[in-house]
């Protein structure tokens, strides 16, 4: 997997896509990550990339070349046309199934990062091929937006979690949230481990643990048990 991230702030995503598990799987080879400076793709003398909106209106709108240097730098670079998602409050709101979707179909992401009012429509209209968004809430960019999709994704990919991951046994993956789980010591503050998971019994550990999900998925989430699959 290649993700390819058009930003205003790269080193703000640079930082937190070095670390921990996914700075690694880079350092690795496992996934290819790259932000870009969309200022860096501005023919204006002065880097602008923002202008007010024709017919009026509130603050600045980021241009749509940039953007589009910016992806034809990238296509040039890979050899190879991504999958160009742009990161907006008014997408598909992201969940397990679309990471999924996302890590398993696609080889190239190409992401995209609006600022100030948004983008001049005319770059989605050119390029863009999925509107994303990560919750029904505004933010201002598309930076926290892009990193939750490479981390939420980039996790799925081949190599970027230890062998022994179970997916399946993940909150999301089975339309469940995850059971509870403990380790040691045994007894702390005086709550004791439940005795099935010390029973050794590894049947009945796995019954109790679905009971626990579909318990929890109840009252923490009684929508996801509605939601049809
Ligand atoms: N940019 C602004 N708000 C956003 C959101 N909720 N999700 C993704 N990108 C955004």
């Amino acid at each position: 997997m290649r993700i390819d991230i058009a930003t205003l702030f790269p080193e703000m995503c640079e930082a937190v896509l070095s670390t921990s598990i996914i700075g690694r799987a880079r350092k690795a080879g496992f996934i290819e990550v790259y932000c870009h400076n969309i200022r860096d793709f501005s023919v204006d003398k002065h880097q602008r990339v923002d202008f007010a909106p024709y017919g009026g209106g509130n603050g600045m709108l980021m241009q749509a070349d940039p953007i589009y240097r910016c992806y034809e730098h990238v296509c040039e670079e890979a050899c190879s046309k991504p999958f160009v998602i742009y990161m907006s409050p008014q997408g598909a709101v992201l969940n397990q199934a679309l990471a999924v979707d996302f890590a398993e179909n696609y080889e190239h992401l190409f992401l995209i990062c609006g600022h100030y009012e948004g983008i001049d429509e005319r770059i989605i209209e050119e390029i863009v091929d999925k509107e994303v968004s990560i919750g029904d809430y505004v933010l201002t960019g598309g930076e926290l937006g892009a990193l939750v999709l490479t981390d939420a994704v980039g996790r799925l990919c081949d190599g970027v979690l230890s062998e022994d991951v179970c997916f399946e046994d993940e909150s999301h993956y089975s339309g469940l949230l995850e059971y509870p789980q403990y380790t040691r010591p045994q007894v702390w503050h005086g709550r004791e481990v439940p005795a099935v998971l010390l029973s050794g019994n590894h049947k009945m550990i796995a019954d109790w643990r679905h009971e626990q999900a579909v318990k929890r998925t109840m009252e923490k989430r009684p929508d996801m048990l509605k939601k049809e699959k």
